[in-house]
């Protein structure tokens, strides 16, 4: 049995019972929930913002796990701690001042952390590891769930494990994008301990059991 944190992706959940999905992942041991943040500007693509993340923060104890695809993340910190997010992640592609912005997250008690894109060196997270929480990895292009997974993220994952070890640090390393029932093994032997799975979950016939199975990996 592989020690991991599963991330559902809400992106690909059916919003007519959003609660009862979550309450539905939450129940088969799902212990953090992935929340999408798209603005048709840092992605090609819009999702669900402050609004939607404060009404199901009503329904759920579950860890809101709130990935920013947003330009200029500093703009919205605050509002997106207030609204329920435990853990933040900002983009360093997207951001001017990122030692900045995560001074930012860290003064709102939340959890803080960094994502880069596939065609994002993993040496641009170094200088930052000892300040965060997580370091999320795309293993595909943002904007889009349902995308094949980028083969090459796993050298990545497997070097900023080896970083983390030889340096003592203890922050989480969550890998994003096209991660399935075929492939999870590989991502977690890579190094990598918390795995989102958007379309693999939120997509399946039964989505109570697919999460256990993922569980029992
Ligand atoms: C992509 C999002 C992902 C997406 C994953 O821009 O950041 O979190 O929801 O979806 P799947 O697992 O379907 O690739
Ligand atoms: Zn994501």
């Amino acid at each position: 049995l592989l020690m991991y944190i599963l991330a559902p992706s809400m992106l690909a959940a059916d919003f007519t019972v959003l609660g009862e999905q979550i309450k539905i992942v939450e129940e088969a041991g799902a212990k953090y929930l992935h929340i999408d943040v798209m603005d048709g500007d840092f992605v090609p693509n819009l999702s669900f913002g402050v609004p939607v993340i404060q009404s199901i923060r009503k329904c759920s104890g579950i860890v809101f796990d709130v990935h920013l695809m947003i330009s200029k993340p500093e703009r919205y910190i605050e509002a997106f701690a207030k609204a329920g997010a435990d853990i933040i992640t900002v983009h360093a592609e997207a951001s001017q001042d990122i030692n900045k912005v995560i001074t930012q997250i860290k003064n709102t008690g939340k959890k803080a952390s960094l994502s880069i894109n596939p065609d994002t060196p993993v040496e641009t997270v170094f200088e930052y590891c000892h300040l965060l929480d997580m370091v999320l990895l795309m293993s595909v292009h943002p904007g889009f769930g349902g995308q094949k997974f980028i083969g090459s993220s796993l050298d990545k994952a497997a070097r900023l494990r080896e970083y983390a070890v030889k340096n003592d640090l203890r922050f989480d390393i969550e890998m994003d994008g096209g991660i399935s029932l075929e492939n999870v093994e590989d991502v977690i032997k890579s190094g990598v301990n918390v795995i989102v799975a958007g379309s693999s979950v939120f997509g399946a016939n039964n989505i109570n059991q697919t999460v256990k199975e993922f569980l029992n990996i």
